[in-house]
């Protein structure tokens, strides 16, 4: 029998999605003879029983466009706002994947995807995941696409940042995505020669990134780049916010759970620009002038990379191959060159972030760049 399969693409958007629709599609059809049908804008599409047709006119020509044709947004089943309001969806989304006599449905996205399929997954559906995110935080791959697009694109724009902060000998604060996981941060600022980088992983201690730039200074090197994620955390933030997740979890009532999650909030708060925060903070203590660049959407959007591209039209054919034989309930992971199945049950809610002996923080502190934990020089 012909298999019929859904897929949709949720979370952020990130370069290689259409790479990877494509590659599931084209394998599903030309070599399985199945049928793709697409749901618009996430879950939520999927919910409203909205589709677009993925015939091969739709999927030719889109394995170099940014973005995602089916649109994506945010929406978890199960807690969706519908009219000011939060509603449980998973049964419309149940009713749809039957009306449509689907046989799986593909999710395409990242750690937040992954626990909505897993969900899912527990409903009785036939899920299957690709991993995406330019954050590459997702577990159990070894890489996630979009990633390689947006490590470009970072390094670049310290590159360029570079020529601007030395002539004006100035010291320029790059702030770099990756929600609460360093790879983007780390792995631009060593490709890009930042010369302090400052990770989500590792609380920072200001004093110590002013004398980094300070001894930059002494060695006549006038201007100084630092590339900061945008979930580091200098160590008292981060000390304030170890102790507000502690009351989260052991808050019973209605009431201590009310202010464990302001507390929260607070903090959250007072995180909002803090590259911002951190270069008056550096200027204070170096006497050096500072600017702040904010990367922003800007490394989620346009081309995919060459490796994204490949990466990512190899997980989605190996996605249908796996259809073909049956397997269902698992993320295509990357291992090595291969492609393989891992249980979505392991890779939900289990957020990949730079292990603290990751070789990348070994090879950034040995060719003399501050982390900002450690004095050095
Ligand atoms: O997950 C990708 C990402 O770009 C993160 O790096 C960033 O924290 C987040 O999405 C931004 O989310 P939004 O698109 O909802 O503003």
């Amino acid at each position: 029998m012909t298999k019929q399969i859904g897929v949709l693409t949720a979370g952020g958007d990130s370069p290689g999605l259409n790479a990877a629709i494509r590659g599931v599609g084209k394998t599903a059809d030309g070599c399985y003879g199945m049928r793709v049908i697409g749901f618009r804008d996430g879950f939520r599409g999927l919910a409203e029983n909205r589709t677009q047709p993925l015939g091969s006119d739709v999927l030719s020509g889109i394995l170099t466009l940014g973005g995602t044709i089916l649109g994506t947004s945010r929406d978890k089943p199960h807690k969706m706002i519908i009219g000011g309001k939060t509603h449980d969806m998973t049964d419309a989304i149940i009713e749809n994947y039957q009306a449509h006599h689907l046989d799986v449905l593909v999710c395409l996205g990242g750690g937040g995807t992954q626990k909505n399929a897993l969900h899912l997954k527990q409903q009785g559906l036939n899920i299957i995941t690709l991993p995406k995110t330019i954050d590459n935080d997702v577990a159990h791959t070894d890489v996630t696409f979009g990633f390689d697009t947006a490590l470009g694109i970072a390094t670049e724009s310290i590159d360029r940042l570079h020529s601007t902060a030395h002539s004006h000998h100035r010291i320029i604060v790059v702030e770099i995505m990756g929600h609460r996981a360093g790879w983007l941060a780390l792995g631009a600022g060593i490709a890009g020669g930042a010369d302090v980088i400052l990770l989500p992983e590792l609380p920072y201690d200001v004093n110590i990134v002013a004398e980094a730039i300070c001894n930059r200074v002494r060695r006549g090197k006038k201007f100084s780049i630092v590339a900061v994620a945008e979930g580091a955390l200098p160590k008292e933030l981060a000390a304030q916010r170890a102790a507000a997740q502690r009351l989260q979890e052991h808050a019973t009532t209605k009431k201590t759970k009310k202010q464990a999650q302001s507390e929260w909030d607070q903090l959250e708060q007072q995180h909002r620009n803090h590259a911002l925060q951190l270069a008056i903070h550096l200027e204070k203590l170096t006497g050096l002038e500072a600017r702040v660049t904010i990367l922003g959407y800007l490394q989620r959007g346009g081309t995919p990379s060459a490796a994204d591209r490949l990466l990512a039209t190899r997980l989605g054919s190996a996605c249908a191959r796996l259809i073909h034989q049956g397997v269902y309930g698992v993320m295509v992971a990357a291992h090595g060159d291969q492609a393989e199945p891992v249980l979505l049950e392991e890779v939900a809610g289990h957020r990949r972030r730079v292990p603290l002996d990751h070789p990348w923080i070994e090879t950034a502190r040995q060719v003399g760049t501050s982390l900002g934990d450690e004095r050095i020089g």
